[in-house]
């Protein structure tokens, strides 16, 4: 039997800084170290991510958080056989800290770097844990964050095929705009979903389009609230409930719109194993109605659960593809470089 390998795992594609220790053996991740710096209250201030603001926050804290994900494994650096790095897609000035990172830890330790797909990480999150002979492909997974809407079916384990995705905002972008509408802080996800716990999801008809295709488009939704916050606001500011309301309505369009695809999805692909991931499963509404359409509908279907904890942009499931990829003998290059644009 082969002896289980030690990746270290590097993300910043985006907002957060994070890095994670791995274990892995052949069937079963294990996450010995994790470490996510986030910059949500610098990005708070104004009201969105700025690149470059994002990459200098990377640049201070990517040492800080690797040493702190090697603290948490109780392991020294020497101890790692890989490190995986995401290299795209993402903001590239932060994708390049990161990358940077990685291929100097390579070239210092002599260890190869393994450029991962960010979105192919998202899938991986839900499997750490998960007896991976246990998992029965094909897989569909939906990736709903703040960057991406995509349904992608994996056959093999690293064998993927993107099957729809946004042509315009992803949903996490559709809940992060209509909040700022709302005058609600950044992010919105998180801000929409408690306030639409105290509201009523039918006081307001927002759009669900493309309802027969593969593909998403949550564009429109952010101009129909947009008018009729300008209709309500023509007279007074908007009342306590009215943004109650607004949030459920939102939220309602964006997940009886998610719910139904998925269902058409699952219906024409036939696959064995369906998984959400990305930050916007961190929505508990959204998991639910989809576990009961999945449950109602598709019981021949695993719903393999979302691992909360790993929703959000994190490192152990970077580390995951990266040790896949190393166990499976993929052919990796000398240096990671970062490709922002990088589709599946
Ligand atoms: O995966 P993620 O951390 O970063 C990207 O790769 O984009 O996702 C962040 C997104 C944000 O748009 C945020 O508003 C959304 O996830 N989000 C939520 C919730 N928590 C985070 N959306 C809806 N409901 C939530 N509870
Ligand atoms: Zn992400």
């Amino acid at each position: 039997m082969e002896k289980s390998k030690l990746i270290l795992g590097i993300e910043t594609s985006c907002d957060e800084t994070a890095a994670a220790v791995l274990s892995f053996s052949g069937h079963r991740f294990k996450v010995l170290g994790s470490a996510v710096a986030s910059q949500v209250a610098i990005h708070k201030l104004t009201g969105g991510v700025v690149p470059e603001v994002a990459a200098r926050e990377h640049v201070t804290t990517i040492m800080p958080t690797i040493k702190l994900a090697l603290e948490k494994a109780g392991i020294t650096k020497e101890k790692l056989s890989a490190v995986a790095v995401t290299s795209g897609p993402g903001l590239l000035p932060a994708l390049m800290v990161g990358v940077d990172a990685a291929n100097a830890l390579s070239m210092s330790l002599n260890i190869p770097v393994i450029p991962v797909q960010h979105i192919t990480g998202h899938i991986y999150a839900n499997t750490i844990d998960t007896d991976l002979k246990k998992l029965k492909l094909p897989l569909l997974a939906l990736i709903v964050s703040g960057g991406h809407t995509e349904f992608i079916k994996m056959s093999g384990f690293l064998k993927f095929k993107k099957l729809g995705r946004t042509v315009d905002d992803a949903a996490g972008e559709a809940f992060d705009k209509t909040a700022k509408i709302l005058s609600l802080p950044y992010p919105g996800g998180p801000e929409i979903s408690k306030k639409a716990a105290l509201g009523n999801p039918a006081a307001f008809n927002f759009p669900r389009p493309m309802m027969g295709e593969d593909n998403f488009s949550f564009a429109g939704l952010k101009t129909s609230v947009l008018y009729k916050v300008d209709e309500l606001t023509k007279k007074k500011k908007l009342t306590e409930k009215q943004i109650n309301d607004l949030a459920a309505s939102i939220q309602e369009a964006i997940i009886d719109t998610i719910v139904r695809k998925t269902e058409k999805a699952l219906a024409k692909y036939k696959v064995k194993t369906f998984t959400l991931g990305g930050g916007v499963a961190a929505n508990s509404v959204l998991r639910e109605r989809l576990a009961k359409m999945i449950a109602e509908k598709f019981p021949e279907v695993k719903n393999l659960e979302t691992k909360k904890e790993y929703a959000t942009d994190n490192a152990v499931m970077i580390a995951a593809v990266g040790a896949m990829k190393l166990w499976k003998k993929e052919k990796l290059p000398k240096f990671a470089k970062a490709n922002p644009q990088w589709e599946i």
